[in-house]
């Protein structure tokens, strides 16, 4: 009988269960205490790790076995983290655990597992800390007199941290964001050749030898009559989620009572990009009186998605009763007869009003910089900051900035991008956190941005480059929201989504990468990607 926290040697299958090339999971342990491990063979050499992804559990099983580093990985299926089976180290985000690693061998035709129980049932992953005496190995030994300041504690400022320590950094880290839960205060300006910033708490300015902001985006506010009524709301904070969620009457900071969602709730959203279609799916569960999308464009993600992936997705939702007005223009928002405080209905230019106890507005981001400008700093026509393929901000030594701020060069076309995703913030965190630690070896960041929304029935996407003049799409999307669609530039497969067809656009970040995603044409004449044998390819980034 094994307690949770032996390490034992049990056999899991027969040799001839698993060659060359395969991931397979199986069970391991007795009883209640039964778990499963993950296993891998390539070139003939076994590898077993824990059995689930460290960001939200997906089955390793269920992802894409690649050599394309120099040893193999496994990239998930679900939201594209990427581990190594050598050590089970995170490779990239979303997770930000490592996965725990197993002994395997091959003994008497059974294939053996050595592992701690407690390792095996773990929930959790392990923290990537534990185990990478490589990295710490490589980091510059200065770092231990160093100070890195982050500035801005989101997706991209969190990465930076665990990737900094990851990677041997050894010195002071501070991270200032403003939240108002810790680590609070918020950052008014830097000075770049004193190496200070200055934060609003009126305590003198923090000196710091590297500088990294991830400020991430502010929500735009529609400039029209009553946007600033009080039940009218933004989604970025987790303020500003309470407040939509509460589910029944919640005390804002005035000592107002604000009705919210419950079923007499009337709810109309503004916008019909991801927030605002991804709020509409979250808020049907609540079971409001009413949900009403108002947009401005005919179909929701036609620019992405394409036209017939967008209608589909916004047929998924009218038939669970919500309500579309495309191609509306807003006149304003008109207070409630009861109360002139809150809103009453959203009133268009075209079509009758729409009443409503809670106005949303999902009407897009813009980059939260305007401390930057008052610093002197040089910002893009949408208020972004230009960086090199280092993250480094141009022409500015020591000051990395990444992220939804972050117009960063594509690593094919050389092209700036500027994307508001949460693994592209997170990987070029772990890029900046190396490039502080290790900056002899430090990297470019090249890697093929991917993003999932719960939209419809889960949407995964990745793309190399905006826009598309072609779309192919497997599945019949009119009848069910399963398929994966490619998306082409002339013959080049530029981007791929998928609904419910996964491990595609895990495989698909994989062959981008790589630049080996077959042509369009290929793709049309019946290529299935999966049969892509990734094992022995090398890296070209
Ligand atoms: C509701 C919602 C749903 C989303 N869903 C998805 C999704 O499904 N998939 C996906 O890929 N992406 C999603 N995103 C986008 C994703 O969250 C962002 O792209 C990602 O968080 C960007 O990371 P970041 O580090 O650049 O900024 P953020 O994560 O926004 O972090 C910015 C940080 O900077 C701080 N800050 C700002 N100004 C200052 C200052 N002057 N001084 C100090 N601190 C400051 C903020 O308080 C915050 O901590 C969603 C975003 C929202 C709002
Ligand atoms: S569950 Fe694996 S990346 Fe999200």
């Amino acid at each position: 009988m094994s307690s949770t926290t032996q390490t034992v040697t049990l056999p899991v299958c027969d040799a001839s269960e698993i060659k060359n090339g395969d991931i397979k999971d199986f069970e391991f342990g007795e009883g209640e205490k039964k778990g499963k491990v993950f296993l891998a063979k390539v070139d003939d050499k076994l590898y077993a790790t824990s059995a689930y992804c460290t960001h939200y559990g997906a089955p390793l099983v269920k992802g894409v076995l690649a050599t394309t580093k120099g040893h193999p990985t496994l990239r998930c299926g679900w939201h594209s983290a990427c581990f190594n089976l050598c050590t089970g180290d995170i490779e990239d985000a979303p997770g930000l655990d490592s996965l725990y690693k197993f002994d395997a061998k091959e003994e008497n035709g059974k294939i053996l597992v050595t592992a701690n129980m407690a390792d095996v049932l773990s929930r959790y992953g392990r923290s990537p800390l534990k185990s990478d005496k490589r990295a710490i190995a490589q980091a510059d030994e200065k770092s231990s007199e160093e100070t890195v300041v982050l500035v801005g504690g989101g997706a991209g400022g969190h990465h930076t941290m665990e990737s900094l320590r990851e990677h041997g950094f050894k010195g002071k880290i501070i991270m200032i964001s403003k939240e108002t839960a810790p680590p609070i205060d918020s950052v008014t300006s830097i000075d770049p050749d004193a190496k200070t910033v200055t934060i609003d708490n009126g305590a003198d300015p923090i000196k710091y030898d590297h500088l990294v902001i991830s400020t991430g985006g502010q929500p735009k506010k529609l400039p029209i009559e009553g946007a600033n009524l009080e039940n009218v709301c933004l989604l970025r904070t987790v303020e500003d989620a309470q407040k939509i969620v509460a589910g029944e009457q919640i005390q804002l900071d005035a000592g107002n009572l604000v009705p919210c969602l419950n079923e007499n709730a009337k709810v109309a959203i503004i916008g019909t990009s991801f927030i605002g279609m991804e709020l509409a799916g979250a808020i049907l569960k609540k079971k409001p009186a009413s949900i009403d999308v108002i947009g401005v464009d005919a179909v929701p993600f036609a620019k992405i998605l394409g036209e017939k992936i967008g209608c589909a997705i916004q047929k998924d939702l009218e038939n669970q009763g919500v309500k579309f007005h495309m191609e509306s223009n807003i006149e304003k928002i008109a207070p409630s007869e009861s109360d002139s405080s809150q809103a009453g209905s959203v009133v268009l230019k075209n079509d009758s009003p729409i009443e409503s106890t809670i106005v949303i507005m999902g009407t897009g981001v813009q980059p939260a910089t305007s401390f930057l400008a008052e610093s002197g700093f040089k910002l893009e026509e949408d208020k972004g900051i230009a960086v090199d393929e280092y993250l480094q901000v141009e022409g500015k030594q020591h000051i990395y900035a990444l992220g939804d701020i972050a117009h960063w060069p594509e690593y094919k076309s050389g092209e700036k991008r500027r994307i508001e995703h949460w693994q592209v913030a997170s990987n070029q965190g772990r890029v900046v956190g190396q490039n502080i630690s290790c900056p002899e070896k430090r990297i470019a960041y090249r890697k093929a941005p991917f993003f999932w929304s719960s939209v419809g029935k889960g949407l995964r996407y990745v793309s190399t480059q905006n826009g598309f003049d072609d779309i192919y799409i497997d599945g019949d999307v009119d009848k069910e929201l399963k398929f994966v669609a490619y998306y082409a530039k002339g013959d080049e497969v530029v981007a791929v989504s998928s609904m419910q067809r996964d491990p595609y656009v895990a495989k698909s970040v994989e062959l981008l990468s790589l630049g080996i995603m077959p042509s369009f044409s290929d793709i049309k004449n019946g290529k299935n990607i999966l049969e892509i044998d990734l094992a022995g390819q090398s890296a070209s980034n």
